[in-house]
């Protein structure tokens, strides 16, 4: 690095100060709560993969990803339902937080959701406070069999004598930095992070806390039958308004909404 950036540098870089978001240290949680390891589910159209959130107050500033997809339990080339969701413009205002979608799985046999969780944190090795990217998979096997019980994400989560959700938990300090773009090295992420506790002792994660009521649910079909409507083959019990032209021109991704406890992204 040029002497003279580097001096830049040092100066933009010594604003980065402790901040002010987090005002305690604490565990926050990130689940995926449905489907249930090794569940067996009646086929659906609306097949739920929910991951859950929990102290969101303290975590939203880990800027969580949820990636995902399904593939075949036999045959790991085929899969589909990829997507990406990443509610940095969610409303917080709930806990836990739930970010949830639906996918097809009409055929019955073997299936995996495979998921890769991304989180940031503070990486204050050097002199210069940046912020580190972490994740973590998940991955987990479940059938589809036609006759088998509904996916229902009320009574799944309802139980906890054959709870096999997964989880991980996130010990935090109570230091938090608010990082300053970097004026040299183009793209590398700014903003507030948060300096995580040592790995050890290690924090157990508690999925099987999560429960899911029927207004949550309620909610969710809510969201989903309007993003339905807004999308290009509205279904045909829409509200008319909803059937304005201009919107259906919108891209369906565009219309990621929350809504009190949902977090929800068509894929
Ligand atoms: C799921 O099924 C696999 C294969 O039968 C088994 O090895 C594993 O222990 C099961 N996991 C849970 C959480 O039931
Ligand atoms: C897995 O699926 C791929 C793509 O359809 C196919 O080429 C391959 O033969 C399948 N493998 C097995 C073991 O069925
Ligand atoms: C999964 O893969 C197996 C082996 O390739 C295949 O026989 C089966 O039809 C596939 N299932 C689905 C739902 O595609
Ligand atoms: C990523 O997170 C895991 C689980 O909390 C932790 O053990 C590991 O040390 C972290 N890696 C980095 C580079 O911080
Ligand atoms: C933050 O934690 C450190 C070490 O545990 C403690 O000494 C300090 O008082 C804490 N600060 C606040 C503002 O809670
Ligand atoms: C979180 O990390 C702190 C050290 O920063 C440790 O004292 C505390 O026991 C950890 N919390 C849990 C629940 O393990
Ligand atoms: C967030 O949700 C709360 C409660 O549902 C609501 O009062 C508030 O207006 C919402 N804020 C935004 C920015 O949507």
């Amino acid at each position: 690095m040029h002497p003279i950036s580097r001096a830049i540098w040092s100066l933009v870089g010594s604003l980065a100060c402790v901040g002010t978001i987090v005002n305690a240290a604490g565990v926050a949680e990130i689940d995926i709560v449905f489907p249930r390891t090794n569940g067996t589910y009646a086929p659906t159209e609306k097949f739920p993969i929910v991951f859950a959130v929990q102290n969101i107050e303290l975590a939203k500033v880990l800027v969580p990803a949820f990636f995902s997809f399904v593939r075949n339990g036999t045959n790991m080339t085929l899969s589909f339902g990829h997507s990406t969701q990443e509610p940095t413009w969610g409303n917080y205002s709930s806990e836990p937080y739930f970010v949830w979608r639906y996918v097809n799985i009409d055929t019955e046999g073997p299936y995996e959701v495979f998921s890769t969780v991304s989180w940031r944190s503070c990486d204050e090795s050097s002199d210069q406070v940046a912020i580190l990217s972490n994740t973590t998979n998940f991955l987990v096997p479940f059938t589809i069999k036609r006759g088998a019980q509904d996916a229902d994400l009320v009574a799944a989560t309802d139980d906890d004598k054959i709870c096999s959700a997964k989880g991980i938990a996130i010990n935090f300090t109570n230091r938090t930095y608010d990082v300053p773009p970097n004026p040299i090295v183009d793209r590398q992420p700014s903003g507030t992070c948060a300096v995580l506790a040592s790995a050890s002792p290690t924090v157990t994660a508690n999925p099987c806390r999560v429960k899911i009521d029927s207004a949550v649910v309620a909610s969710m079909d809510a969201w989903y039958h309007a993003a339905l409507c807004k999308g290009l083959n509205p279904p045909a019990d829409c509200p008319k308004e909803n059937n304005a032209g201009k919107l259906a021109t919108v891209a369906v991704a565009s219309f990621a909404a929350v809504l009190g406890a949902i977090g929800f992204i068509l894929a």
